[in-house]
């Protein structure tokens, strides 16, 4: 819905002020990989080009960006690209397959040093570029959410080499050789931070660090791996005033360490109640989440008690984003996805929560 004047300023957008743990109206929705396979229009435009060649041309990127927000009141849109794009523009040679693959893994002291630092405008310049076209076109002024990978998990794919169920190569190495983790992981954050800074710069309205494979590790190694990382990208970005995200999938036996994150908004898979991750989490952060992807597969009416039970769950507080637990399956049928959307606003706005 759009950000409306009034009194001469303009009202902040629902899922902004979410963000910042303020009141809304209504619980503001946005769906992780809303924009993709799902979509009729994402596969027309996909069969007829390749899905790299739409990340690096920004007039393609606009477009698949703002596709769903064309059918559906989505209250954030989120940059169409991909976690591993500026690792291409760092010099790692990857392909897509669909997942990423990456022709010589890195694995040793020698590799890591010879990663080059990203330099966004010069390495990247079409994702800077693909902003400032959403911006300038978004429907309803609506925020746009740049985003990279959790340097934890930008190093599962860069140590394994493709997607896995268990990436054994890159948790060997964090218990092999932990200075060689520790320096890849370095990197990485500080590629992300400069990458994430300079979205923010060209219009990015909030930033969002996907840690998907957070729930591979104990507690110790989360938190002297992946969440130093993460620390390290998100303390770089603190003076922007944007708000931070960090999404851990499969993050339930980390909540605790998930609290000392000096983030705006922790986003969580369905596996833990939002009722538990608040109580954990405590009132100076927002939360995003939870509803299982499969539950978009219900009949109209159950999928209204899933939500139901998600709003509950989130409870009275401001700060609650709705979203999925986890990216939207591409057999997801479409009618599904703006009844879902339709009823977060509705409910919430209808319910006693609703302030
Ligand atoms: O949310 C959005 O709408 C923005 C688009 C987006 C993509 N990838 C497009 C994409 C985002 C936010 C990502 C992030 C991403 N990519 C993550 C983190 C989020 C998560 O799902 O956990 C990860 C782990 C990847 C790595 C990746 N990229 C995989 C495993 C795959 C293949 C399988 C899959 O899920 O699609 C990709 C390719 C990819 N990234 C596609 C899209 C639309 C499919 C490419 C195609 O059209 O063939």
């Amino acid at each position: 819905m759009a950000a409306e004047l009034s009194g001469g300023a303009q009202r902040t957008a629902p899922f902004l002020a979410a963000c910042r743990r303020q009141a809304t109206p209504y619980t503001p929705i946005w769906i992780m990989r809303q924009a993709g396979r799902y979509l009729p229009e994402y596969r027309e435009l996909r069969a007829k080009v390749d899905f790299v060649t739409l990340t690096r041309t920004p007039e393609l990127a606009a477009e698949v960006t703002l596709q769903p927000l064309r059918r559906y009141e989505l209250d954030a849109a989120i940059l169409f690209s991909d976690i591993m794009t500026p690792l291409q523009g760092m010099g790692v040679d990857l392909d897509f397959d669909p997942g990423p693959v990456v022709r010589t893994p890195v694995r040793t002291a020698e590799q890591v040093e010879a990663l080059p630092a990203l330099v966004p405008e010069r390495d990247v310049p079409f994702v800077m570029e693909t902003v400032r076209l959403i911006r300038a076109n978004v429907p309803r002024n609506t925020p746009l959410i740049g985003f990279a990978g959790g340097p934890f998990t930008l190093m599962c794919y860069l140590v394994c080499g493709k997607p896995s169920k268990e990436f054994e190569a890159a948790r060997a190495l964090i218990y092999a050789q932990p200075a060689v983790a520790e320096a890849l992981l370095d990197r990485l954050a500080d590629a992300m931070a400069a990458y994430l800074r300079a979205q923010a710069q060209a219009g990015a309205q909030a930033l969002m660090l996907f840690e998907s494979w957070a729930g591979l590790l104990a507690p110790p190694e989360f938190e002297r791996f992946a969440l130093r990382a993460a620390a390290r990208t998100m303390a770089a970005l603190r003076g922007l005033d944007v708000p931070l995200i960090y999404y851990a999938n499969q993050g339930s036996a980390l909540m605790e360490s998930l609290k000392q994150l000096d983030v705006d908004v922790i986003g969580v898979d369905w596996r833990t109640p939002l009722g538990t991750v608040r109580r954990v989490l405590g009132p100076e952060k927002a939360v995003q989440g939870n509803l299982d992807p499969a539950a978009l597969f219900s009949s109209p009416e159950d999928l209204e008690r899933h939500v139901d039970r998600v709003l509950d769950e989130a409870g009275d507080a401001p700060g609650h984003i709705f979203n999925l637990g986890h990216g939207i399956w591409q057999n997801t049928d479409p009618d599904a996805v703006a009844r879902l959307v339709d009823y977060v606003h509705e409910r919430s706005a209808r319910a006693p929560s609703a302030r």
